[in-house]
C-alpha cells in the first residue's frame, strides 16, 4: 500500500479519503504548538499536557505514527529543559493509545468521532440516542427525559460528565456517568446498532475513563448483564475487573399474619442507616446514598434494626430497592424477617428485586420464598490510579456497633 505524501504511512486516512491535510501532520503541528505553550504557562507541563491531550483525544481520526509522536514529545521536553520521566512517559503513551483508538474508529468507519457532554447535546437528544442504542437490549429500557432526570436525582447521574459520541453530525452512542466523591459509575452506555463493531464503544469508554482521571477520580464502577457478552468483553478490554455476581429475585406473597413492630420511616433515615450498617461496597443502586435520594411514592420501613426500601406499595408489583439487616450474626435473620413482615402487611403482591443483589445475600431472600430470576450481572471496577492496580474489595458486612445502636433508637 502506498504511503501518504505527507506522513508516508501506508493506509493514512488522508490518502484514503483524499482529504488533506494529513491527520498525522496535523497532530505533529498540535504537538509543536503544545511545546511552544510550555514556555508560556505558569505550571506549563501539567496544564499544557492536559490541554494537548484534550485536543487530540477530541480531534480527528488519524493513522498515528506512535513512535514518531513519542520521540517528538521527548524532544519537546528536552527543548524546554525538562527530563522525560517515567510518569510523563506513561501519560504520553496513554495519549498515543487514545489516538490509536481514534485511528481504529477512523480507519474502519472513515468518519471522525467527536465527543460532547450530554448538557451541550441536550437531554432530549441524549434520551433519544440511548433509546436507539438500547432498542435491542435484553430488557426494555424506556429512556425519556423524565427518566434521565430521575436518574440524576437518585443515582447521581452527572450530565456534564456524561458523553455523547457524534459521527458526521449524528449521535451514535452515549455514556451516562454518575458521580459520588472519588468514584464514578458508568450508569448506562449504548451504541446505536448501525454504528456498532467499529470501535466507537471502546473509544467512548476510553474517553469517560480519561475524563474521570483528569478530574481526579480514583475508581469507576459499573454493572453489566453477565449474558451481554459484547459489553462484558468491551469493559474487560478497557481494564474493568469483575468484583462479584449480582442476582435478582421475585415472589408472590400470600396473605399472612402481620408482624407487630413494622413501622414506616422516612426514606432519608433508611438511607442513612443503610450507609452506616449495610454491606460494604454494595452496587450503586443498593447503596444507602441512593435510598436517601428516593422520594414518595417510594417507601421505607424499619423492624427491630432492619430496614427496607420499596417502590410504591399501591401497585400490584412492588420492587424492593434495598434491604439491610442488623449488622453481625443476626444479619440474615433480621433482613429476611423484615421482608416477611412486609409481605404479610401487604398481601397478594408480586415482589421483584432487580439483578443488583450480591449473590452472597441470596440466603436472605430464599429464606422468605423468593426465587432467582434468570438475568444476572457482574459488578465491575477499574482503578484510575496510576500506580496501584484495581483490586476487588471482599464481601463484608460492616459492623458499626455504635451506628447500629444509634439507629436502633430511632
Ligand atoms: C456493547 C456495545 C456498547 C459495544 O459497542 P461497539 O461500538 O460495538 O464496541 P466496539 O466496536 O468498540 O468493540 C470493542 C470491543 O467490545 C467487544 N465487542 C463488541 N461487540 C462485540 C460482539 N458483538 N461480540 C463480541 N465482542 C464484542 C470486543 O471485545 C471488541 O473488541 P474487538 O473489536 O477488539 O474484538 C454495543 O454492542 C451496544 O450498545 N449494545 C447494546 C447496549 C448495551 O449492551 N450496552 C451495555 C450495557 S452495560
Amino acid at each position: 500500500m502506498k504511503g501518504c505524501m505527507d506522513c508516508r504511512i501506508p493506509g493514512c486516512l488522508a490518502l484514503r479519503d483524499n482529504r488533506p491535510p494529513c491527520p498525522v501532520v496535523k497532530l505533529k503541528t498540535a504537538a509543536s504548538t503544545w511545546a511552544t505553550q510550555q514556555r508560556h504557562e505558569r505550571n506549563p507541563l501539567r496544564a499544557s499536557l492536559s490541554a494537548w491531550e484534550g485536543r487530540v483525544s477530541a480531534s480527528c481520526s488519524p493513522i498515528v505514527d506512535s513512535q514518531g509522536l513519542y520521540s517528538d514529545f521527548h524532544s519537546s521536553l528536552r527543548e524546554i529543559g525538562r527530563t522525560p520521566t517515567w510518569h510523563l512517559s506513561q501519560r504520553m503513551w496513554r495519549v498515543i493509545l487514545l489516538l490509536g483508538n481514534a485511528v481504529l474508529v477512523g480507519a474502519q468507519s472513515g468518519v471522525a468521532i467527536e465527543f460532547c457532554s450530554a448538557v451541550d447535546f441536550g437531554l432530549e437528544g441524549t434520551a433519544d440516542v440511548l433509546a436507539r442504542g438500547f432498542s435491542d437490549y435484553f430488557v426494555k429500557v424506556p429512556f425519556t427525559v423524565e427518566k434521565l432526570l430521575g436518574a440524576a436525582r437518585s443515582d447521581s447521574v452527572d450530565f456534564s460528565a456524561s458523553r455523547i459520541a457524534v459521527a458526521d453530525g449524528t449521535a451514535v452512542g452515549a455514556a451516562l456517568i454518575a458521580r459520588r466523591g472519588w468514584t464514578s459509575r458508568l450508569a448506562g452506555m449504548a451504541i446505536v446498532p448501525e454504528a456498532r463493531r467499529q470501535g466507537v464503544g471502546r473509544a467512548l469508554v476510553h474517553r469517560v475513563l480519561e475524563d474521570a482521571k483528569n478530574r481526579g477520580d480514583r475508581t469507576m464502577v459499573l454493572e453489566v448483564v453477565e449474558q451481554n457478552e459484547p459489553a462484558v468483553a468491551l469493559y474487560e478490554g478497557c481494564g474493568f475487573k469483575k468484583q462479584r455476581r449480582l442476582v435478582g429475585f421475585s415472589t408472590q406473597s400470600e396473605s399472612g399474619f402481620a408482624t407487630a413492630g413494622l413501622a414506616e420511616v422516612d426514606l432519608r433515615a433508611a438511607g442513612e442507616a443503610m450507609t452506616l450498617c449495610g454491606v460494604a461496597d454494595l452496587p450503586w443502586q443498593l447503596s444507602g446514598e441512593t435510598v436517601a435520594h428516593l422520594t414518595p411514592p417510594n417507601a421505607a420501613f424499619r423492624l427491630d434494626g432492619a430496614w427496607v426500601a420499596t417502590s410504591s406499595l399501591s401497585a400490584s408489583e412492588v420492587s424492593i430497592h434495598a434491604v439491610a439487616g442488623v449488622p453481625g450474626a443476626e444479619y440474615v435473620k433480621s433482613a429476611s424477617g423484615i421482608l416477611y413482615a412486609l409481605g404479610a402487611k401487604f398481601p397478594g403482591k408480586r415482589w421483584t428485586m432487580k439483578a443488583v443483589w450480591p449473590e452472597e445475600l441470596g440466603e436472605v431472600f430464599s429464606a422468605v420464598g423468593f426465587t432467582r430470576t434468570p438475568l444476572s450481572q457482574w459488578q465491575m471496577i477499574v482503578s484510575l490510579s496510576w500506580t496501584s492496580a484495581g483490586s476487588a474489595p471482599a464481601f463484608a458486612i460492616v459492623d458499626v456497633a455504635a451506628a447500629a445502636s444509634r439507629h436502633g433508637q430511632r
